[in-house]
């Protein structure tokens, strides 16, 4: 497994992964037409080259055996009030391919953006993530994040409740 930064060069793989994962994360449990109108709106190479080129935007893929099977996107962003901090950064996308879920991908994208957070100066990494994604909520746990607010997010048509969940990030040790 390789983690690596994205570069403009991986506009294509990122709008094809990205696309796959969110429809596979997000169909068994949403009308179809709005996870596919938020896939359409989302996923296209242009916009995902756009979001690269972005200032304070950075976005890893994980590679197996040299296939994308996971990717991640940390960015500087507005946070939410309830976030606090005073250098807070988000991951905007944390996913994994399913048939690679369970098998440490999704920790090693957690641990390079929280390593990049710590060399960005953060002192707070946040996220969103739908209420009812068990998953998700399970493995943020796990990483330290807890619950402090939430905000609406639209898919497609349908407007769902995101809890947006914090944690502190360390600061670099200064070697005594
Ligand atoms: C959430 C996701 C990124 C986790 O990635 P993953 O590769 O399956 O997770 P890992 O195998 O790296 O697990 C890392 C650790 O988290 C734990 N973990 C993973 N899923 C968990 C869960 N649902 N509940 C509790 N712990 C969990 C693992 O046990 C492991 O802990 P350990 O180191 O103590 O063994 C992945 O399941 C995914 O891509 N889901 C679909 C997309 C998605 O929902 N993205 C988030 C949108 S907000």
């Amino acid at each position: 497994l390789l983690i690596r930064i994205a570069t403009q060069k991986d506009a294509a793989t990122l709008a094809v992964l990205g696309a796959k994962t969110f429809a596979e994360t997000f169909l068994p449990d949403n009308r179809a037409d709005d996870v596919m109108a938020y896939v359409d709106a989302s996923f296209t190479p242009q916009l995902q080259a756009r979001e690269l080129a972005a200032p304070g935007v950075w976005a890893f893929i994980a590679e197996c055996d040299g296939e994308a099977v996971g990717y991640a996107k940390l960015q500087r962003s507005e946070a939410p009030d309830c976030v606090g901090g005073d250098a807070p950064l988000e991951i905007a996308r944390i996913y994994v391919a399913a048939a690679f879920h369970g098998r440490g991908v999704g920790a090693a994208l957690m641990n390079a953006c929280l390593e990049k957070a710590t060399a960005l100066g953060a002192d707070t990494i946040w996220l969103g993530v739908w209420e009812r994604n068990e998953r998700a909520l399970g493995f943020y746990r796990r990483f330290g994040f807890d619950e402090r607010g939430d905000h609406v997010f639209l898919l497609g048509s349908d407007p769902q409740r995101d809890l947006i969940m914090a944690r502190p990030i360390e600061p670099p040790g200064d070697g005594r």
